[in-house]
């Protein structure tokens, strides 16, 4: 792996004048990589969510919907232990309390979709370098933002995940969380300058990869691993490898936080994302195969 900074050679016209590209491909010295390893190989001791524990009585849709929207204004997060998975039909319903489900398209994911919008996420494949099979895998998955590529409007607001069985490997295959307001306030106010006026180039809808919304900064970025990231940020004369050492100073935040979660799963386990408040990703699987696949429901909303 080597890293790479240049000044574009297709700035033709004034347009592209205005605009500086370049791409980053992380390096073996990267100081991230390290921090990442532990991370997603469930070497790093890390805390679990606190969940609300919601009985038989409390759990009748204004119930859950009442703790989640509490939970969501109060940390961007929910998590409630109920004694059940939810039936598909109140799933749906209480995602239509958050807002619009996302309907599941992709067609490599169709033989895991339900009633159009819940995505079945099964750990039934080996390890992969199938990107879209990866959810189904016993990979980790790097620490993103959902759809980082997507314009800001395309978004899901929040992830919504509902544990049906845990399966067996529940040390491992965790859900790990990492609140973007702890990866902001480790940035230098000059990188986070630099990221709100950069994103991928390829997808030229996606908003910067650094935006400041409502006074808080949210972040629509992916560690593309050892792929390379191809950006344009929107200012002339800005030296590349300033870019890229941004870029590798947001990735450092992300891989050494101290207020990371981790989920374990439980059987009626329903944690809820909030897309704009944390990064989110899952630690590796056990190497050899679980007897029992662990299953959990996805909706993503908008
Ligand atoms: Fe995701």
């Amino acid at each position: 792996m080597e890293q790479s900074a240049f000044a574009s050679s297709e700035a033709i016209g004034a347009a592209a004048r205005d605009v500086t590209h370049g791409s980053f491909r992380a390096a073996r010295s990267d100081p991230h990589l390290a921090p990442r390893e532990r991370l997603l190989g469930n070497a790093t001791p890390l805390h679990g969510p606190t969940a609300a524990t919601l009985g038989e009585q409390e759990a009748d849709a204004r119930g859950v919907h009442q703790e989640i929207t509490e939970q969501l204004w109060r940390q961007g997060l929910a998590v409630v232990q109920l004694d059940q998975p939810l039936s598909p039909h109140r799933f749906m319903t209480l995602g239509d309390g958050l807002g619009t489900a996302t309907p599941e398209t992709d067609p490599a994911v169709q033989p895991f979709v339900q009633d159009g919008v819940i995505l079945n996420l099964r750990s039934r494949h080996a390890p992969t370098a199938e990107v879209s099979l990866q959810p189904f895998a016993r990979n980790s998955l790097s620490l993103h933002s959902e759809s980082s590529g997507a314009a800001a409007s395309r978004q899901p607001r929040y992830i919504v995940l509902l544990c049906v069985n845990p399966g067996d490997d529940t040390p491992h295959a965790r859900t790990v969380l990492v609140p973007m307001r702890e990866v902001a306030r480790r940035l230098s106010p000059r990188t986070l300058e630099l990221l709100s006026h950069t994103g991928y180039r390829d997808s030229p809808a996606a908003p910067p990869i650094a935006r400041h919304v409502d006074g808080r900064w949210v972040f629509s970025f992916r560690d593309f691993l050892d792929q390379e990231l191809r950006w344009t940020h929107d200012r002339p004369d800005t030296d590349p490898e300033a870019v890229n050492a941004a870029l590798r100073e947001l990735l450092t935040a992300m891989y050494t936080p101290e207020e990371a979660i981790a989920v374990r799963w439980r059987r009626g386990l329903l944690v809820v994302i909030d897309n704009t408040y944390y990064f989110h990703g899952r630690t590796a699987g056990a190497a050899t195969p679980p007897r029992q696949q662990r299953h959990l429901q996805r909706l993503r909303i908008r």
